[in-house]
This record gives C-alpha cells, structure tokens and sequence, in this order.
C-alpha cells in the first residue's frame, strides 16, 4: 500500500507538521506515479479510519465538513502534479493565483506541462471537468521558510486568463492588517483528507467552518512541540469538535463569513486534534499582503 503521508506523531516537531514531506507534491513524483498505479487497482471505495469516504451524501469531508459545490466556492482552484490533485489554491485576478509557498517550492519557475490548475470542477482527487490552466510561472515567497514554514505564501500566474462564470470567481483578498477578530467563523474549502489516517484524497470539494483561535494559546501548544507561531500565521480551529482541514488542502483558501480571504491553507500537527488548530498563512499580515500586490498586482 501507498500511503501519502509520512505518520509518525512524536519527535520535537512532528513529521506532520513538515507539510511538504507529508503530501505528494512535485518533489515526490516517483511516489505519485505509484500512486497513480494503485488507482486503477482498487475499488472507488477507500477507507478512512476504517469508513468509506465517497459516495454518500452525509459523508464527511475535509475533516468533520460537508460536500461543497464549486459554485459556492468559485475562487477554489486544484494545483495538479501528473494529472492528480496536489494542494489547493484560489483565483485572485484574471491571470493569478494565491497559493502555499511550499506547494510550489522545489519547482522551477516555470514549471513542466504537467503542472496545471484545474477552475471550475467540484472535483478534485482525478479531478474531471472545469478548466484547465497551464502556468506561466510560479513565485513562492522570497522569505519561506522551509523548517519553520513561516512565510507560507506563494502564486502562480497562468498562461491564459481564467473565464470568470458562476464556477470561476476571483476572491476579494483581506487589506492589509485587517485582522481577523478571534472566535470569528471562517470557512476552509478544498479537496484534502477527510481524516488524519486517510490514504486517498476525496473526488468532491468539501468545506467546513471554524472559529479563528487566539495566537498564543495556540502558540503554547505548538511551542511544546518545537513549532513556533509567527505573526505570518493565523489559527483556526482545534477546539476539539473533529472540524479541521489536512494534507491536501495546503495551498487552498480561509474565508471570512463577508467571503474576504483571510488565510492560506499551511499545515499543523496531525488533523483536527484537540488543542491543536490548523495553521493558516495570514494574509493580512503586512509582509505578505505586501507580497500580493507587489507581485500580482492584487
Ligand atoms: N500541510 C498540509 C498540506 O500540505 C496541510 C495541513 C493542514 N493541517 C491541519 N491540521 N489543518 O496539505
């Protein structure tokens, strides 16, 4: 059996806080193409912890979410490696994307042909559908940091404008120290792991709402860890009700209930564990608002 994500909870900062180890992305392409293969092996059916996680309507997606329809979230863009999903991303302008810097970091700047955004498509997974995008080029923050995973910001400009429709959007992006006020509810989309101990991705967009959690009650927890909580982050969630987003949501976007993006999918320990919140880029920071406009025009 493949499995996507390398488990191993403890050690001073745990292997599921290291986002790029722990999902197929452009550095794992060997690991994908196998991937690929056990695909065709096995049923539609796949089981996470020990349910199946497709095919039902009351099922559950993200982790403790519901199915989402494309139409509700236009913004929310698939970043594909080898025609399978890899991290989410949102619509921004006609011709740019926001995204995770450590969903692009590793490519070169103009990545190969098989490095595509899907718009448009409630799928995800193979995703079907929607529109392709190839990519111009893409620029992770200058700033990343790879172990800390601070600066988590990146985008990607594509070669051909998205056609905006009720499926294609753009998102309006938060000002600059617009700071989201904590307990807040913000809304998190994307096609990653309906649960921690998930091997495959969902095929449906899913979403689900939790509340924005104060910095350093968050940082306390994460401090004991050996990860520390930059002012380029955001937290969200972990109060314990199974309501998180994880691997495979990376890149994908955090939106306040006035559908103002707020925060970037980043990573966390484990998924939706109590005391433990998903950590999200914060957008309203000034160094990486800064980055936006600078670099899209946004
Ligand atoms: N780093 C993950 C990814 O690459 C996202 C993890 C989010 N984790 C969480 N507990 N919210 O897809």
């Amino acid at each position: 059996m493949v499995i996507a994500c390398a488990r191993s909870p403890q050690a001073t900062r745990p292997a599921t806080i290291t986002p790029t180890r722990c999902f197929p992305r452009y550095a794992m392409l060997p690991a994908l193409a196998s991937r690929a293969l056990l695909l065709f092996l096995l049923p539609n059916v796949v089981p996470a912890g020990g349910r199946p996680i497709d095919g039902g309507s009351n099922m559950e997606r993200i982790v403790g979410g519901t199915n989402a329809d494309i139409k509700d979230f236009a913004h929310q863009l698939s970043l594909e490696v080898m025609f399978m999903h890899s991290c989410g991303a949102s619509v921004i302008s006609e011709t740019f994307a926001l995204t995770a810097a450590h969903c692009v970091f590793g490519m070169p700047r103009q990545p190969p042909w098989f490095v595509r955004l899907r718009a448009g498509s409630t799928s995800g997974f193979l995703g079907i559908g929607g529109e392709m995008h190839a990519i111009d080029y893409v620029e992770p923050h200058a700033s990343f940091n790879k172990t800390t995973t601070d600066f988590d910001i990146g985008l990607i400009k594509v070669k051909r404008p998205f056609t905006f429709s009720s499926r294609i959007s753009p998102i309006k992006v938060v000002d600059e120290r617009h700071y989201v006020k904590v307990g807040s509810i913000a809304t998190v989309s994307g096609w990653g792991m309906t649960s921690e101990r998930a091997l495959f991705t969902p095929w449906t967009l899913h979403s689900v709402d939790i509340p924005v959690v104060d910095r350093s009650a968050c940082n306390h927890n994460y401090t004991a860890h050996g990860a520390k909580i930059s002012e380029r982050m955001i937290c969200a969630g972990g109060t314990g009700d199974g309501k998180d987003s994880c691997q495979g949501d990376s890149g994908g976007p955090l939106i306040s209930q006035d559908r103002q993006l707020i925060g970037v999918v980043s990573w966390g320990y484990g998924c939706a564990r109590a005391g433990f919140p998903g950590i999200y880029t914060n957008v309203a920071h000034p160094d990486i608002r800064r980055f936006i406009r600078e670099a899209a025009g946004v």
